[in-house]
């Protein structure tokens, strides 16, 4: 087994455990930079003699992302003899992939092709990574089978909300130690780690605001008693801005430049992708003053400042530890039964290059796995009650259709 972390997100001490018990192969540390996370990337595809992963975990589509433009690139050269030309892209991660792609190619043009041929399929974690992955298949690019883990509702529901209800604060306390109680905090996106941060927001005493596009989420947002407003409406007044959207540009330099005073802003959606970094660092006179590692001052030309969490990356991997144990746990007993359920069929058509979700009765099964840790007592049906709702198997589940939205 092979392990690769995201830039800020390695606990050393816990990498260093893992790798000194040898049960995995650890390429992560904290603070990689884009070309070391790369770097890393391709080493977790490099397993004894020549062999590549036979399956895979992945948390973003990153690694899926690599191996399939690892195998376009395989097939544009042996059809054209034409290499990737890195220094032409402008995408600053692919401008890197291409590059040891290219690398790649010089040294085994089918070193991709035979990570494919012999990958049995790809579970994946989050919000992003589902959304590539539909892409590619509705492009027919997806070259694996692929389990959607995040829908599950024992992933999305819990992770992304619970987790991030927690590990929220947690980032931005250890950070800055700022009262959060009386603050105008603004979250931008109120999907489910939206909802998550709102609430917990919310009962660390701060005054909530949310952004929306999707007018049911701005909806849930309003009875929830939180005010809906566009970010340029509460930009000068905001004390901390949270991104939680899964998109692009949200936080741009053109916001933060209209930022009160050591206003935050942090991220804990898309990776890297909803505060403009580049626009900030690149802003005539900008000066960033670190203040510890992952908390950044950057003062305007004006003199005022605003704080960054994380260089704009994930604030609760980056600033804090991630979600707590028991949330990963459910998240992570669902990755274990997509992988099972991969495994277990790779000779089967039971799953071809399209994105699938996991059985309801297995999510069913997650939760009742970890109601007994909180000391839950599980109501029974009987089988007049279960045949009267409709729930199968003698009232042992699944106890909801696949439509119903918890
Ligand atoms: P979601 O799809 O449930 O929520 C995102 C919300 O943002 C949607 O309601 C959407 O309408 C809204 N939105 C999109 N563009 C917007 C814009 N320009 N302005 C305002 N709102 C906008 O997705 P979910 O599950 O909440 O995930 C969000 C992101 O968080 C994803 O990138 C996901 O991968 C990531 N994530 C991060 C975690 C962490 O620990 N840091 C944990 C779980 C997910």
């Amino acid at each position: 087994m092979v392990f690769l972390q995201h830039f800020f997100s390695t606990q050393d001490h816990a990498a260093a455990a893992i790798a000194a018990a040898k049960t995995a192969t650890v390429f992560a540390w904290k603070g990689l930079t884009l070309d070391e996370y790369w770097w890393c990337s391709v080493q977790t595809l490099n397993f004894p003699n020549n062999q590549g992963p036979t399956i895979i975990v992945d948390d973003g589509g990153d690694l899926t992302i690599l191996i399939h433009k690892g195998y376009e690139a395989e097939d544009i050269f042996k059809n054209s003899k034409a290499l990737p030309e890195p220094e032409k892209e402008t995408d600053k991660d692919l401008k890197i992939v291409y590059r040891f792609i290219k690398e790649s190619i010089g040294v085994n043009p089918s070193r991709y092709h035979d990570i494919i041929s012999k990958c049995v399929g790809v579970s994946e974690e989050t919000t992003t990574g589902v959304h590539r992955l539909e892409v590619m298949a509705k492009n027919k690019q997806l070259l694996i089978p692929a389990i959607n883990v995040n829908d599950c509702v024992t992933k999305s529901k819990f992770d992304n909300i619970y987790g991030c209800r927690h590990s929220l604060p947690d980032g931005i306390m250890r950070a800055t130690d700022v009262m959060i109680a009386g603050k105008r905090v603004c979250i931008c996106g109120y999907g489910d780690v939206g909802k998550g941060c709102a609430q917990a927001m919310k009962g660390c005493g701060a005054r909530v605001f949310v952004t929306e596009c999707d007018p049911i989420c701005a909806l849930q947002a309003l009875m929830e008693g939180f005010s809906v407003v566009k970010l340029e409406s509460i930009v000068k007044d905001v004390d901390i801005v949270v991104t939680a959207t899964g998109n692009k540009d949200i936080v741009m330099v053109k916001h933060m430049e209209q930022m009160k005073n050591n206003a935050i802003v942090c991220n804990i959606g898309h990776f890297d992708n909803e505060v403009d970094m580049e626009g900030l660092e690149k802003f005539p006179g900008i000066k960033r003053i670190n203040i510890k590692p992952q908390t950044d001052r950057f003062v305007f030309p004006d003199g005022h400042g605003i704080i960054i969490l994380a260089e704009g990356r994930l604030v609760n991997l980056g600033c804090a530890t991630g979600h707590p144990s028991f949330v990963m746990s459910n998240s992570f007993s669902n990755q274990v039964l997509a992988q099972l359920e991969l495994w277990e069929n790779r000779n089967t058509e039971k799953y071809g290059k399209d994105v699938y979700l996991l059985p309801k009765h297995l999510d069913e099964k997650v939760a009742r796995l970890h109601l007994k840790a909180l000391g839950a007592e599980l109501t029974e049906l009987s089988s007049s009650q279960s045949d009267y709702i409709g729930v199968e198997n003698g009232g042992l589940g699944p106890f909801k259709k696949s439509t119903y939205r918890y």
